[in-house]
C-alpha cells in the first residue's frame, strides 16, 4: 500500500484529475431512462446493466450481470484475494419517472452548470454510484489491499420485489463482510449524517363502487350512495388529516422510542427546521418544533394520502354522483413495527365499518435497525471527518431502501451507511441535482473508508 496517495491532499489531487471522466461517466448512466415502474422503460432498465458493466471493465474491474425473477442485479467487483476482506457497495440504477411539469430541461439529458450536476437518476441514486466507484479507484490506485465489490439493483424504486429471490440465487458469490450504502441524505450541506435506521413502508389502495356510471345528482342524490364521500370518511376515520394522529387502534402499538442517548444525538446534529423548509422547498409544516420534526421524520409512523381517484376533476363543477372511487395510501413503519400486523389491523378496521369497501395491498418494506458502534461504524465517522472536515451525527432516515433488511438477513452480515445525497438535491423532485462538492469529497470519503475496514480483522 502506497499511503501517500491517500493523504487528504492526494486524494484531493486524484478527484481533481478524475473529475471530466467522472463526468463522463455519470452523464452516460443518467442519459439512460432506466424508470422502474414505467414498463415502457423496461429496455432501459436492461441498457442501464449493461452500461455499468461496462463502465466497470473500462476502468479494470470486472463485472456480471446477474438475472432475477424481475430486473438485473450488476455485481461489479475490484480484487479478489481470499486474504483480504471483502466490503460490498450497494446503490441503485433505477430510477422515479420525471414527468413534472417543472423541469427547466429535458430530465434524461445530463446538464453540468458550473459544479451542479441536474437529471433524473443525478443523486438518487447514480451520482453516489459513481462517486463509490471512483473511491474504489483511488484506493486500488494506491495498493488498499481489500476486495472492492459493488452490487447495483434495478429495481429499488419499486419496492426491491425481486430481490430477496436475486439475492438468495446469488449469495455465494456476494459473501462479504460488511456492506455500504450510499442512497441517504445529510441534514443539510456541511453536516453529514448517516442512519441509524430507516423507515419502512406499506402501501395499500382503497376501492368502492355503488353504480356503474354517473348519476344526476338532482334525481337520485340524496338516496343514491356516494362512493367518493364514503371514501372520504374512511380516510377520516383512520386518521387526523390535520395531525396526522393515526387512528387505527393498536396502530402505534409496538413503536420503540428512540432512547435518550439517540435523542441527545439527534439534539446535536445541526438540524435547523428553516433549512430543513428551505431545502425542501416545504411551506407548511404541521408541527416547527425542531425535535418533533425530527421525531416525526425518523422516529414516528405516518399514514399518507397519495392520491383519490373519481369523480368530476374538469374545469368548474359537474354535478354527478360518481360510480367508483379510489384512495391511495401507504404507511411508514418504524422499528419495531410488522408489516403484516400493522396492515392488518388497518384491514379489519376498514373491513368491519365499511365492509363494501374493497382493500388492495402493495408489496411491503420492512423498517431498519442500524448499528453505530464498532470498527465498521466508526470508520464511516472517521471517513466523513476525513474528507469533509465535519462531525458526522447518527441519525435515522425517514425514507425506506427495501434492499437493506435484506441484505442483512441473506448475505448474514451489518449493513452501514455513507450517504452524500442534500436535502436540496431533490430526491424524485424535478431538477433534481448532484454536485461536484459532494462527489468530490465522497471520492476521498469512499478511499478513506475503504482503507480503513481494510485493516479490521473479521
Ligand atoms: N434513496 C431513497 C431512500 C431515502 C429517501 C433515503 C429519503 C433517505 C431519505 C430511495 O431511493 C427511495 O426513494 N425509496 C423509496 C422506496 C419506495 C419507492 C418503494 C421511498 O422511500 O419512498
Ligand atoms: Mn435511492
Ligand atoms: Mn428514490
Amino acid at each position: 500500500m502506497n499511503p501517500s496517495l491517500l493523504t487528504r491532499e492526494a486524494l484531493g489531487r486524484f478527484a481533481n484529475e478524475s473529475r471530466a471522466a467522472f463526468e463522463a461517466e455519470l452523464k452516460t448512466l443518467v442519459e439512460i431512462p432506466s424508470i422502474s415502474a414505467d414498463p415502457a422503460h423496461q429496455g432501459d432498465v436492461r441498457r442501464v446493466a449493461e452500461a455499468a458493466r461496462a463502465l466497470f471493465e473500462r476502468h479494470g474491474g470486472k463485472a456480471e450481470i446477474l438475472e432475477t425473477s424481475g430486473n438485473p442485479l450488476i455485481h461489479g467487483w475490484f480484487g479478489e484475494d481470499p486474504s483480504c476482506s471483502t466490503i460490498t457497495v450497494y446503490n441503485h440504477m433505477d430510477v422515479q419517472p420525471a414527468n413534472e411539469p417543472e423541469w427547466t430541461a429535458e430530465p434524461f439529458t445530463f446538464v453540468v452548470a458550473g459544479d451542479t450536476y441536474r437529471g433524473r437518476g443525478s443523486t438518487d441514486d447514480k451520482g453516489p454510484a459513481v462517486t463509490a466507484f471512483f473511491g474504489a479507484l483511488a484506493a486500488r490506485k494506491a495498493g488498499v489491499p481489500l476486495n472492492i465489490h459493488f452490487l447495483w439493483e434495478t429495481e429499488e424504486e419499486i419496492g426491491s420485489p425481486s430481490f430477496e429471490g436475486g439475492l438468495n440465487r446469488h449469495k455465494d458469490r456476494l459473501k462479504t463482510d460488511a456492506i455500504v450504502v450510499s442512497d441517504t441524505v445529510w441534514i443539510t450541506r456541511g453536516k453529514p449524517s448517516t442512519p441509524a435506521g430507516l423507515r419502512g413502508l406499506k402501501g395499500f389502495r382503497l376501492t368502492l363502487e355503488t353504480a356503474d356510471h354517473d348519476l344526476h345528482s338532482g334525481v337520485v342524490g340524496g338516496a343514491a350512495r356516494n362512493p367518493l364521500a364514503e371514501l372520504i370518511k374512511v380516510v377520516a376515520e383512520m386518521m387526523d388529516g390535520e395531525t396526522g394522529k393515526v387512528k387505527i387502534p393498536g396502530f402505534y402499538d409496538e413503536v420503540v422510542k428512540p432512547s435518550k442517548q439517540e435523542l441527545e444525538e439527534w439534539e446535536n446534529a445541526g438540524f435547523s427546521v428553516d433549512t430543513f423548509k428551505k431545502d425542501h422547498m416545504i411551506t407548511g409544516m404541521r408541527t416547527e418544533d425542531p425535535i418533533k420534526v425530527m421525531k416525526r421524520v425518523w422516529g414516528r409512523p405516518t399514514m399518507e394520502v397519495h392520491g383519490v381517484v373519481g369523480g368530476y376533476t374538469g374545469p368548474g363543477i359537474k354535478s354527478a354522483v360518481p360510480p367508483r372511487a379510489e384512495v391511495k395510501l401507504s404507511c411508514r413503519l418504524v422499528p419495531d413495527m410488522d408489516e403484516a400486523k400493522t396492515i392488518g389491523r388497518i384491514r379489519a378496521f376498514v373491513n368491519e365499518r365499511f365492509p363494501d369497501v374493497q382493500f388492495h395491498e402493495e408489496h411491503g418494506l420492512a423498517p431498519f435497525k442500524g448499528h453505530v458502534t464498532g470498527p465498521y461504524a466508526e470508520a464511516i465517522k472517521d471517513a466523513y471527518h476525513f474528507a469533509f472536515n465535519a462531525p458526522c451525527s447518527f441519525t435515522r432516515e425517514g425514507g425506506s431502501i427495501g434492499a437493506v433488511k435484506t441484505m442483512e438477513d441473506i448475505l448474514g452480515c451489518d449493513v452501514f451507511f455513507l450517504g452524500l445525497s442534500l436535502p436540496s438535491h431533490g430526491y424524485h423532485a424535478p431538477n433534481e441535482n448532484y454536485d461536484w462538492e459532494q462527489a468530490g469529497g465522497g471520492i476521498a470519503a469512499f478511499a478513506h473508508y475503504f482503507q480503513t475496514v481494510s485493516g479490521i480483522k473479521n
